[in-house]
């Protein structure tokens, strides 16, 4: 069994990244600071799969927490997950930004390096692509960033590329995420916002749950069919089911040491086209209002997933409607998210290290 070391593992997408890698025969050892979090993700996992997750509660800012991660377990490789990720939040607190994300991140490769562990799938964004002159966008468009949150996943890519050129021992997968939505089947796990959501999938549900009153469409006059902009949403189990394969791929000879892949499902669907997935799958009306745009939003952003399954032989497998479906059924059965369940650290196998 080779143990994975998730830093994140307890928020939307780690937990979720968690399942997968059980499933595929991997044991997944779960470092947060709980800063967007609850271990209550990490209970619903082992109610999910039968299996227990080693959590260690700490930051990855903090070397010798991670030294001593890295000394008590046999690490094959990393997944970074840990971050903070709201492009607003990013503009007010620049610092906190720089800071949680660069600094972590240069902490955990240090440390990697330190304890002979060289294989990371890294989570990057579409936000790195800025504004693309076309679509679908393929991996070598130009990137650029707008905000510090975005800065900071260009930094880190940059950061693990120059690594790369100074050890050719290392394993690195650069994964850039499209919009990531939905939730596992079970209705267990999901996305769990801290107060308003920013992002739009979590609103919607917010809508249909009757926790907000209308969405507010950002922009009704974009160049898109009609009008609303449009993105490349991938369900978080085929996003989770993407970091299995990124790590399968280190042993096959498709991948270079180094690369990087967009984890997207190639079809943009509009804010309208959303809405109405969503009212279908949740049986109520949405209601909406188109207002201004929303600074630093673009028109239309999809990936181009042609290397992503040439290269790690995966694709994405969930439509919309099943992305709306599961994102019901995770909100609907927890209108407040993990909070309402909580039994802190209740099965969760706290490691004292
Ligand atoms: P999330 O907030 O649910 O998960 C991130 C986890 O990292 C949280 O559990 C948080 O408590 C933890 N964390 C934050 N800072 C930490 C630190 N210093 N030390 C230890 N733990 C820390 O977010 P998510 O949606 O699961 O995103 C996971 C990663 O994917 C992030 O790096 C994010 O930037 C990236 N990403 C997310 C999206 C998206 O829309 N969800 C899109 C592209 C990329
Ligand atoms: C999607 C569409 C909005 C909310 C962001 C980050 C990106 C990545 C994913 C981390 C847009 C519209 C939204 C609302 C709306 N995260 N919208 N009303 O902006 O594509 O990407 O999350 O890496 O970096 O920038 O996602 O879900 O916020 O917006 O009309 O209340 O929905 O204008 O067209 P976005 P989103």
């Amino acid at each position: 069994m080779k143990n994975i070391l998730v830093t994140g593992g307890a928020g939307y997408i780690g937990s979720h990244t968690c399942i997968e890698l059980l499933a595929a025969g991997y044991t997944p050892i779960v470092i947060d600071n709980l800063c967007n979090s609850s271990t209550i993700s990490l209970d619903k996992v082992k109610q999910i799969t039968g299996k227990k997750i080693t959590f260690i509660e700490g930051d990855v800012r903090d070397a010798k927490f991670l030294d001593s991660v890295f000394k008590k377990f046999n690490i094959y490789g990393v997944i970074h997950f840990a971050g903070l990720k709201a492009v607003g939040e990013s503009v007010e607190e620049p610092f906190m930004y720089y800071d949680n994300n660069i600094a972590g991140s240069i902490c955990l490769f240090d440390a990697m390096n330190r304890n002979n562990v060289k294989r990371i799938i890294f989570s990057s964004s579409a936000t790195v692509y800025g504004d693309p002159a076309t679509v679908p966008i393929k991996e070598d468009f130009p990137v650029s960033a707008t905000n510090p949150y975005g800065r900071s996943k260009l930094h880190i890519e940059e950061i693990l590329q120059d690594i790369y050129v100074s050890d050719d021992q290392w394993n690195i997968g650069l994964l850039r995420y499209f919009n990531p939505v939905g939730a596992h089947k079970s209705g267990l796990i999901g996305e769990d916002p801290n107060g308003i959501p920013n992002n739009l999938m979590p609103y919607i549900s917010g809508v249909a749950v009757g926790k907000y009153k209308e969405l507010s469409v950002f922009g009704g006059n974009y160049p898109t069919p009609d009008g609303t902009g449009v993105r490349d949403y991938i369900h978080v189990v085929d996003l989770a089911k993407g970091h299995v394969k990124a790590l399968q791929a280190f042993e096959s000879s498709k991948v270079d040491n180094l690369y990087t892949v967009n984890l997207g499902t190639g079809i943009g669907y509009s804010v309208l086209e959303m809405v109405k997935a969503f009212s279908t799958a949740s049986n109520k009306k949405i209601a909406y209002k188109i207002v201004a745009r929303r600074s630093g939003d673009i028109a239309c952003c999809y990936a181009d997933p042609t290397l992503a399954k040439e290269m790690l032989g995966w694709q994405a497998q969930y439509g919309i409607q099943e992305m709306c479906d599961d994102t019901w059924r995770w909100q609907s059965g927890n209108p407040d998210g993990y909070k309402v369940n909580a039994e802190p650290h209740l099965m969760v196998e706290d490691v004292t290290v």
